[in-house]
């Protein structure tokens, strides 16, 4: 991620990503904020005033549906799918949205499960489904996280927008 860069966080809970990814693409970049559930975008915006981070944030509700046709095609550099598989059944739908967004290249990063989650994400079938979807898997990387404000190693997996 890198300064102009217009990233894409889908299910971004209560914006424990969004200060850092705001930081990385400012000044002119942006960072699209979508979650469907209205009390954890107001924390996003809460952190929002209290960091108030360099880089555009746009935040946007949802209603539960997987498409954002707000978003052109291929108008994206990066999008995050965090700790929210386990609670998506349609992740064929959700992943075609995704390569649709990103431009040829962009890159799609995956956190299957966060701690608490672990076991319930069935990664054969995630790997199957982003080939599908137009993805190919570049590498994996452990990485400090966040979760509810409790600090956790985490896997995420890095694809590349075929
Ligand atoms: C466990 S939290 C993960 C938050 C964040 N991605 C992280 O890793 O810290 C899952 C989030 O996904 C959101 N979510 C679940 N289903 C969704 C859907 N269909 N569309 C948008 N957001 C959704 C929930 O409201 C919740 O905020």
């Amino acid at each position: 991620m890198k300064p102009g860069d217009r990233i894409l966080d889908f299910g971004c809970g209560t914006g424990g990503y969004v200060i850092p990814l705001a930081e990385a693409v400012a000044p002119n970049g942006e960072v699209i904020a979508v979650d469907k559930n209205p009390d954890n975008l107001q924390e996003v915006k809460s952190r929002l005033t209290k960091y108030n981070p360099p880089g555009h944030v746009s935040i946007r509700k949802t209603d539960g549906r997987l498409h954002l046709k707000w978003i052109k095609d291929g108008s994206l550099d990066t999008a995050l799918v965090f700790d929210i598989l386990h609670v998506i059944d349609d992740w064929y739908t959700l992943f075609t949205e995704m390569r649709r967004v990103l431009r040829r290249d962009g890159i799609l990063l995956v956190n299957p499960a966060s701690l608490s989650h672990k076991g319930e994400v069935d990664v054969a079938r995630l790997m199957t489904t982003l080939r599908t979807c137009g993805f190919i898997f570049e590498y994996s990387l452990v990485a400090k996280a966040w979760h509810y404000r409790q600090p956790s190693v985490e896997e995420i997996f890095v694809f590349k927008a075929d």
